[in-house]
């Protein structure tokens, strides 16, 4: 069975699919995205996913052109039509096409595209040993909170881990942790889980709000604050979490071994609870959780 995708009111195989090169997308990455992960054909946390994507659309100033419910129903329609039962479901929106000029057209349609790709987890190594991080220097924009798909700074900065062999960059602003380049980030120290607070230099993530979920309901220490350098360097164990990672232990930083250079028994636990709840929701009948 060949990838389906929806382009602007169409499902069609994804070598069908064509944006015109004026696209404000294409042109100034004027737009914004989701990536939902999705199990045993469920989707986990959709209803938070368009929440952030219209809070995304909001500091853009661009109206949502669908409702929730449509929205639900075709990211339904894209899972079924695709042939993984664990999926990532990609949802974009940008500004549309329009003769090239910065201030926002009068009347360009959104364009609308969803795709779904087989669910890329972490390697059962990646998750027993651990990976390697790198810190770097947080140089993006003001505002990180808005998912939007102008990534370069985030490319530049997962090249940079990448050329250094590692999974991810753990980003530093100002002598702080903010998060990563594709990931949030949590420290733990003493047995307490530590997470910086949701401002405007992080994502707020759907996956750091279902691990802290997860940690609350387990009465597992944790402190929402911001998280030094320092911190991030003498940490016991140190986390990233995204929707293609789940919740991934970090035991390399900078190529020197965080705490005993081994996943901790605190990520043990969440990762214990985090296969539990997505366990719960497949097994649930509802048709997103
Ligand atoms: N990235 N921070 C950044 C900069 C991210 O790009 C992401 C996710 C996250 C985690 O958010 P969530 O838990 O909602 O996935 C944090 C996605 C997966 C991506 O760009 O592919």
């Amino acid at each position: 069975m060949s990838q389906t995708v929806y382009l602007n009111g169409e499902f069609m195989p994804l070598a069908e699919a064509r944006v015109p090169v004026l696209d404000r997308g294409f042109i100034f990455g004027d737009g914004v995205y989701e990536v939902v992960p999705v199990y045993a054909r469920k989707p986990l946390r959709l209803a938070e996913h368009l929440a952030r994507m219209q809070n995304s659309l909001d500091a853009i100033r661009l109206r949502n052109p669908l409702t929730t419910d449509q929205w639900t129903h075709l990211v339904s329609q894209i899972v079924e039509r695709n042939p993984w039962d664990d999926q990532s479901v990609y949802v974009q929106v940008t500004r549309g096409v329009a003769p090239r000029d910065q201030a926002f057209p009068v009347d360009a349609t959104p364009t609308v595209f969803i795709m779904a790709n087989p669910m890329s987890k972490p390697s059962a190594e990646q998750r027993e040993r651990g990976v390697g991080v790198i810190t770097a220097e947080d140089f993006r924009w003001q505002r990180c909170d808005i998912k939007s798909v102008s990534l370069l700074a985030n490319c530049l900065l997962r090249q940079l881990a990448a050329d250094a062999g590692c999974v991810e960059a753990i980003l530093l602003r100002d002598g702080y942790v903010t998060e990563a380049s594709t990931s949030n980030v949590f420290v733990v120290k003493h047995g307490v889980i530590v997470s910086p607070p949701k401002d405007r230099r992080i994502l707020p993530g759907i996956t750091l709000d279902l691990v802290l979920d997860l940690a609350r309901e387990a009465k597992l220490p944790l402190e929402i604050r911001p998280v030094t350098e320092r911190e991030l360097r003498e940490a016991d164990e140190i986390w990233v979490s995204s929707s293609t990672k789940e919740v991934l232990p970090v035991t390399m930083l900078d190529g020197k071994p965080v705490g005993g250079g081994t996943p901790g028994p605190v990520y043990a636990r969440m990762y214990g609870l985090y296969q539990e709840h997505k366990a719960r929701i497949a097994g649930a009948g509802a048709a997103h959780a």
